[in-house]
């Protein structure tokens, strides 16, 4: 272990102009699939100075557990429980990603145990039900808007009331009102995207509201 958990780090070196712009590609098609109604959601990585902000913005500290749905090589997991000492869980349904992502885990500055892996899928009820609800005080997602949408209403359903919903980037419209913060996007230098950061209470009762609506 060469760093203390909770010590804070310097933000990360930015990239090569070389990684920007096969980056950009890479972030021009993950963005076409948003065509599709439904498209399977790829891997695309947070950007390092994101996480960074997260640590702030959501004041993580040891005794928050951050659950990311789709947590993908696991870096923004490692990144806010090294900065911060929370503590963190990750679902993913991608075994090379998770593989990857086991595999940093082991190199990073972590105490065992302050990182979950688990192998499985949002959709699935039954993965959803292997995940430790309780102690979660902030669930993230970088997805697609209908997954969002799918698991927001779950989110809120099995989260404490004092715990947060954060999405990077999209929204499910119906909560997207009042909660939106503009950060950096993961597509080209300057390119900003929506943050959102909800309090399972605020969206308990707007699921309430929505409920009472006529159809
Ligand atoms: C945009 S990446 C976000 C990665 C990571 N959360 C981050 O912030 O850097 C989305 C991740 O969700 C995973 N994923 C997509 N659909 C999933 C599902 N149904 N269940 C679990 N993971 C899923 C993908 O494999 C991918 O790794």
């Amino acid at each position: 272990m060469s760093d203390e958990p909770g010590r804070r780090r310097p933000p990360p070196d930015p990239p090569e102009p070389r990684d920007e712009i096969r980056h950009a590609a890479r972030a021009f098609l993950w963005l076409m699939r948003l065509s599709d109604p439904r498209p399977a959601i790829p891997f695309m990585a947070m950007p390092a100075i994101v996480r960074v902000h997260l640590v702030e913005r959501l004041a993580l500290g040891p005794d928050d557990h951050v659950l990311d749905l789709g947590c993908g090589d696991g870096a923004t997991l490692i990144e806010l429980a090294t900065r911060s000492g929370c503590r963190g869980t990750g679902l993913e349904r991608d075994p090379a990603r998770l593989a990857e992502a086991r595999a940093a885990v082991t190199q990073a500055p972590v105490e065992p145990g302050q990182i979950t892996l688990i192998e499985g899928d949002f959709e699935d009820e039954a993965s959803l039900d292997r995940l430790p609800w309780a102690g979660i005080t902030v669930a993230l997602m970088f997805l697609y808007p209908w997954a969002v949408g799918l698991l927001v209403p779950r989110l809120a359903e099995r989260l404490s009331p004092e715990a947060r919903v954060v999405s990077y980037t999209f929204a499910d419209t119906h909560f997207a009102e009042g909660r939106r913060e503009m950060v950096p996007g993961f597509a080209y230098p300057g390119h900003r995207v929506p943050l959102y950061v909800w309090p399972v209470a605020e969206l308990r009762d707007a699921a309430r509201v929505g409920a009472a609506e006529p159809a």
